[in-house]
């Protein structure tokens, strides 16, 4: 058998397992990321990029919006680190097209001021003097001028090397089959020694005891000229537009467990929406279709922890969050690896309560 020793062993190379390799090497551990497919190839590789915290927020989940909150705050720091990964504070427009969408938007703008949660109430015209591409049945908006995005491509890229860089190792093609607290076994018989770290998205429940499930989201990639620079939102669709030409339309959320089929009637409806929205989406190139696997749990909160006293650490489950989530998620467990008291409250995300905080 092949041993090999590391202080710590991240199974998973998406964007919150690099993050915490990157993390971890940057304070000194030797790391080494074991990831079975390419990097990046799960959730993350059809995630949006938003960093949104106040227009994702939902009734009934402060605890999740205050981690959003505090890895929204790191995020100029972390993208200034790792280079170009096209983050922008581009703001997001959430717009309401007609009656039920203002009146759907007036109850989340409700929300968040009971949050404290800074967003600008804007009127229809004044929602078409920020975006001139947007319908003129656009009836209001809602506008988060800080929210930012990032292009999830480019950032597992440059984590990648950032954790290169740093010492760490990073090894593709590998599928772990058996963890504990000490080491991972592989498919092909090597034996890795050290801390693991399980972050392998909506399949972390093959390797620990853990409530995450599959949670389908079809995407789409379009090519052309920039539609729209905030990220505009209705109560259907997304649409995400970078510098680079690229825009994104999303996204679909399905309880269909591991199927990743792109469907004929999940394309026609982004488009539908999309086009309600922005009408000039019609002349883009429709350049890619994609489906991808959120890691949900059953109160939409990211597991982040050790599972058990002297346990593996888990750091996954964070659903529509993930790349948003991704700078706090690998401070806190760089900080357990370390011994040290993590600088945020895990306490509602430990994957030990994971059946008491089931709704
Ligand atoms: P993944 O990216 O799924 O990575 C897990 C990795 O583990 C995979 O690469 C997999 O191959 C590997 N793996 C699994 N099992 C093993 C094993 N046994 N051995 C070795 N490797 C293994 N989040 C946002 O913040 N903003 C957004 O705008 C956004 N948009 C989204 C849009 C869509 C359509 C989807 C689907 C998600 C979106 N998300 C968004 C959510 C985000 O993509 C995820 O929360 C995040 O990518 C999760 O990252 P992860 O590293 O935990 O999981
Ligand atoms: N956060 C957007 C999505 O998960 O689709």
């Amino acid at each position: 058998v092949d041993e090999q020793r590391f202080d710590a062993i991240v199974v998973g190379g998406g964007a919150i397992g690099l993050a915490c390799a990157w993390a971890a090497a940057r304070r000194g551990l030797r790391v080494c990321v074991l990831e079975r497919d390419r990097i990046g190839a799960g959730a993350t590789w059809a995630a949006a990029g938003m960093l949104a915290p106040a227009t994702e927020a939902e009734f009934g989940e402060d605890e999740l919006l205050r981690l959003n909150l505090a890895s929204a705050e790191r995020w100029p720091g972390f993208a200034a680190a790792l280079g170009d990964v096209g983050y922008e504070r581009s703001g997001t427009l959430y717009a309401a097209l007609d009656r039920d969408e203002l009146e759907a938007l007036e109850r989340l703008r409700a929300l968040q001021s009971s949050l404290g949660l800074e967003t600008e109430w804007l009127s229809g015209r004044d929602c078409r003097r920020l975006e001139p591409g947007l319908t003129p049945h656009a009836a209001g908006g809602l506008r988060a001028g800080d929210e930012a995005q990032v292009d999830p491509r480019r950032l597992v890229t440059a984590l990648a090397a950032a954790v290169e860089d740093a010492g760490g190792a990073i090894r593709t093609g590998v599928e772990v089959v058996e963890v504990d607290a000490g080491g991972a076994a592989t498919a092909d018989g090597c034996a890795f020694e050290g801390a693991v770290v399980v972050a392998a998205g909506c399949w972390t429940g093959s390797l620990v005891e853990a409530p995450i499930r599959p949670v389908k989201g079809q995407i789409l990639r379009l090519r052309g000229e920039r539609p729209c620079t905030h990220s505009l939102r209705t109560d259907r669709v997304y649409v995400v537009s970078r510098p680079s030409g690229e825009t994104v339309v999303g996204a679909t959320v399905e309880e269909r467990g591991f199927d990743t089929t792109v469907t004929a009637g999940a394309v026609h409806e982004l488009l539908r929406e999309a086009y309600r929205a922005l009408p000039e989406i019609a002349e883009l190139e429709l350049a890619e279709a994609f489906a991808g696997l959120r890691p949900g749990t059953p109160d939409n909160r990211p597991r982040i922890g050790r599972l058990a006293e002297g346990g593996p650490i888990v750091a996954s489950g964070h659903y529509r969050n993930g790349i948003l989530l991704a700078p706090v998620t690998g401070d806190a467990v760089a900080a357990l690896l370390l011994g040290e008291q993590p600088d945020v409250d895990l306490a509602p995300f430990s994957p030990a309560l994971a059946e008491a905080v089931a709704p």
